[in-house]
């Protein structure tokens, strides 16, 4: 599979099997988020993988509920050891790094059949707490991962091209 043809056929993935991921894919897919470009190389990524059950099953109440995201074989717990640094844009950087790494995870997962769902709605401190991750630490986003139950492929709702894109000026 191509990259072009995995971002056309990522799509969010709310509902999983009960099928435990093998450790080479798993492998596979956490190196494609190592390999990301991040702003001056500074890699302030690191990652929670969490296998347990009960763990998965409280992560998903901590992120408001979301049931489905403990039902996943696999949530990739997004974390930045990060200084806040901000970049000379105004922008800071962690964020947008571990995004582009976690692009990377749910594209890498599509080559692998599995299925991804970006998590953002949930309680950081509630994470923290379950996971033990220290204060200065801050988590990022959740990721289940897993094989999915398919469903019927929907046309991703997208705005236009025209709409989002201007040429040579604002
Ligand atoms: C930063 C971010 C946070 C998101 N948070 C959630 C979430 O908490 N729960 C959820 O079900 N989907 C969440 N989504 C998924 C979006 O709803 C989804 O990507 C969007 O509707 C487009 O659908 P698609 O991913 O199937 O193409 C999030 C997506 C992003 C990029």
């Amino acid at each position: 599979m191509n990259v072009v043809e995995a971002i056309k056929k990522r799509a969010s993935v709310r509902s999983y099997l009960d099928k435990p991921i093998e450790d080479e894919k798993l492998n596979a897919v956490l190196e494609a988020s190592r390999l990301a470009p991040s702003a001056g190389n500074r890699q302030e990524w690191r990652f929670v993988i969490v296998r347990e059950g009960e763990v998965r099953r409280k992560l998903g109440e901590a992120a408001n509920g979301q049931s489905f995201v403990g039902e996943a074989p696999v949530v990739i717990v997004a974390c930045a050891v990060t200084d806040g640094h901000v970049m000379s844009c105004g922008q800071p950087c962690y964020p947008i790094d571990v995004a582009i790494a976690l692009d990377h995870i749910s594209l890498a997962a599509v080559e692998y059949g599995l299925g991804t769902c970006w998590i953002g709605a949930f309680n950081e401190k509630k994470v923290k707490e379950i996971l033990g991750v220290p204060d200065e630490i801050r988590v990022v986003e959740l990721m289940p991962l897993g094989y999915p139950v398919y469903k019927s492929v929907k046309e991703k709702s997208r705005l236009p091209l025209k709409r989002i894109v201007k040429y040579e000026r604002w």
